[in-house]
């Protein structure tokens, strides 16, 4: 196999997202377009990603340095077309010898497989795709198994807009080849830009093979408005449902879960309906997820319930058979074994021993203003409803905590503590109370 490299577009304005956030960067399923396109590049073991960026988006490069490098950084300024933009990638891809495929920053459903296709046949190759609306996409014009060329809906002739076969805009040649044509391509035409799609004609008058691989139109999707992005994301999410349905996920309403791009879920998890996964959310098999539960960056073991309407943020563990229940929020901490918290409760850094138990309305005071801290509670301890753990606190194994306390120092294994007013008995005070007011009330009449 020759070596592989990807161009990946990234340099638009974006400007129809009417959004400050630059377009690449708007997320599907969790994740920047911009990354789920250099996923599919490095799932295709390009040995070299390129990102072609405007100077008007300073975010993008930021983030291209910080995942890729910043020798993968192309910068184009200002925008002169799509073939401009593979040129501005020249230099980056300096002294690489094998295939270079161009793909886009603003295309998020498109994986590794779909383009796989495209490479190792020598042929210049394109991703084409039969379009419901062919609108202005580039047109594919045949010559039997051979791309004659793409011609643009700007340029084309009522015969050639009338076709459906649409070019995806993504490319594939080797770099020795593509740049040399890049080199002849010029910006007569309608938009007074270098096309990329022009060097496949420029090809073929060479003599060299070209051809279209097809896929799918929902996987070729570019986004550029929030409704198209939200298009996508629906696309998205139809085949995360699809798939955990078919890996044995159960699901009773499965319209209503939303996945992030990397939810684990494991065949034989339950998902009740209006289940959302923030990403990094890991569950097992045997766990169920009940209704209307937000799970973010967490992990749920077997056996375990969470919900209804619980929230698991990061760093939330919980082993083995461990309850979650309704409104409780849990952060980085680690539940272990059996460990119940099941209403209205605030558990944030520290840990929760096999089979303790976490009353009603209990907190962990994990913050000061400044810093965090952690609170810590023994194998089997019992804390009683609505108490206030002010971290750093332990509690120890078998511990007792009784309600209504705020607990400042440790509790040893085995204790009992009470932080609390002692509770005062005024004998018939308030029969004796009642009656005076009624009499005073009834005076006034
Ligand atoms: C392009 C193709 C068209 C194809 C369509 C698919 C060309 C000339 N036409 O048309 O055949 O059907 O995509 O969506 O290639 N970009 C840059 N720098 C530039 C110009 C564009 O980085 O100077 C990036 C944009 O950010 C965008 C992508 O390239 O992500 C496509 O550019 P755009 O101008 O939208 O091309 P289209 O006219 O849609
Ligand atoms: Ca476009």
């Amino acid at each position: 196999m020759s070596a592989r490299a990807a161009v990946i577009l990234a340099a638009g304005q974006g400007t129809r997202m009417k959004s400050p956030l630059p377009k690449v960067l708007h997320r599907v399923g969790g994740r920047a377009m911009l990354d789920h396109a250099i996923d599919a590049a490095e799932a295709l073991g390009c040995a070299r990603i390129v990102v072609v960026v405007g100077n008007h988006s300073p975010e993008v490069r930021a983030h291209v340095a910080q995942r890729l490098g910043e020798a993968s950084i192309a910068v184009q300024d200002p925008p002169l077309g799509t073939g401009h933009a593979v040129l501005a990638a020249r230099q980056a891809l300096e002294g690489f010898e094998g295939d270079v495929v161009i793909t886009y920053g603003d295309v998020p459903l498109l994986h590794a497989e779909d383009i796989a296709p495209v490479f190792g046949s020598g042929a210049l190759s394109v991703i084409g795709f039969e379009a419901r609306d062919p609108g202005d996409y580039g047109r594919l014009v045949m010559e039997g198994d051979t791309l004659a060329a793409i011609v643009e809906a700007k340029e084309a002739s009522a015969e050639v807009l009338a076709l459906r076969t649409c070019n995806s805009g993504v490319m594939c040649a080797s770099a020795a080849l593509l740049f040399d044509l890049l080199g002849e391509v010029g910006n007569d035409n309608a938009k007074g830009e270098y096309y990329l799609t022009d060097v496949v004609a420029l090809a073929r008058a060479r003599g060299v093979a070209t051809r279209a691989v097809m896929a799918a139109e929902d996987a070729v999707m570019g986004v550029n408005s929030q409704v198209e992005l939200a298009v996508a994301e629906a696309l998205f999410q139809q085949v995360q449902r699809e798939t955990h349905l078919e890996r044995g996920v159960s699901m009773s309403a499965p319209d209503t879960v939303h996945f992030s791009w990397d939810t684990e879920i494991e065949p034989g998890a339950v998902i009740e309906p209006y289940v959302v996964f923030g990403p990094g959310a890991s569950v097992r098999s045997g766990a169920r997820i009940r209704a209307f539960s937000h799970v973010e960056g967490a992990l749920v073991e077997a056996g375990c319930e969470v919900g209804p309407y619980a929230r698991l943020r990061p760093g939330a563990r919980l082993r083995q058979g461990a309850r979650v229940g309704n409104f409780v929020e849990v952060k980085n901490v680690e539940m272990k074994a059996g460990a119940k918290a099941n209403h209205l409760s605030y558990l944030g850094d520290g840990v929760i021993g096999a089979g303790a138990n976490i009353g009603a309305g209990t907190i962990f005071c994990n913050y000061d203003g400044f810093f965090k801290h952690r609170t810590e509670i023994g194998e089997g301890a019992f804390v009683g409803s609505n108490t206030a753990l002010v971290a750093p606190v332990t509690i120890g194994a078998g511990a007792m905590v009784g309600s209504g306390s705020v607990i400042t120092s440790d509790v040893a294994p085995g204790d009992l503590a009470l932080a609390r007013g002692r509770q005062e008995v005024r004998a018939g005070w308030a029969a004796r109370f009642m009656e005076r007011m009624r009499a005073k009330k009834a005076m006034k009449g």
